[in-house]
């Protein structure tokens, strides 16, 4: 299991230090949600930010774009320190272009992931399967941070699972939205790999609310 502590919850005049406080932490992800006021209805950090993040911190930067152009802004946030791109599937749709993006962001020695609203079908990512990294299931509407569990989710994960094992992928499931303690159990109970908490990590005491997931896995 991964802990993805996202940091769109973050307190911004005290980046070093809650930096520090993750680093000390069982988490070894950072999740960052970029927004394009257009996409998803809210804006958030550019490439200078992800960038001066990059210096800061050695965790793994797990780069989430909410944006309507995920072809030129990949390669944005590539430059900027991301270790793993996930981008949407509602932003392309049209296969080869989401496959065309998957393999660009591959032949730059990154990981791959994609994404989907609530609203859309699990199914619709299958074919991707066997080229993918990681796909992140939404259990909140994108845009914000502090909004409530959709435990729909839940059955997307499992039919993802399924799939997963059925191809014999290596693909790990990202959980995104709603996360806290008892969220984060049901969300492994169902076979989520990859845990990402805003406000239940960074609205809390940090290294306490880590340690509580982390030590869900063993429930
Ligand atoms: C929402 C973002 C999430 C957000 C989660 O669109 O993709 O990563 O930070 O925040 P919480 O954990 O507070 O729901
Ligand atoms: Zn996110």
């Amino acid at each position: 299991m991964i802990i993805a502590p996202s940091i769109l919850s973050m307190d911004f005049s005290k980046i070093p230090q809650q930096l520090s406080e993750v680093e000390k932490s069982p988490a070894k992800w950072l999740h960052v949600d970029i927004m394009d006021g257009h996409f998803v209805p809210n804006l958030t950090f550019g490439p200078d930010f992800v960038k001066s993040i990059r210096t800061q911190t050695s965790l793994f930067l797990d780069v989430h774009i909410m944006v309507s152009d995920p072809v030129t802004f990949a390669d944005v946030f590539i430059q900027a320190g991301a270790d793993l791109i996930t981008f949407h599937y509602e932003a392309l749709e049209d296969s080869k272009a989401v496959l065309d993006l998957i393999r660009k962001i591959k032949s730059k020695g990154k990981k791959a992931g994609l994404s989907l609203r609530p609203a859309t079908p699990i199914q619709l990512l299958f074919p991707f399967l066997n080229e993918l990294d990681l796909v992140l299931v939404m259990s909140v509407n994108p845009g914000f941070g502090g909004q409530a569990f959709m435990p729909e989710a839940l059955v997307k994960v499992t039919m993802l699972k399924r799939q997963i094992k059925l191809m014999e992928s290596q693909c790990l499931i990202e959980i995104d939205g709603g996360i806290n303690q008892d969220t984060g159990t049901m969300a492994l109970n169902s076979g989520v790999d990859v845990l990402v908490a805003g406000s239940y990590v960074f609205k809390n005491n940090i290294g306490e609310a880590i340690k509580n997931l982390w030590e869900n896995q063993s429930h």
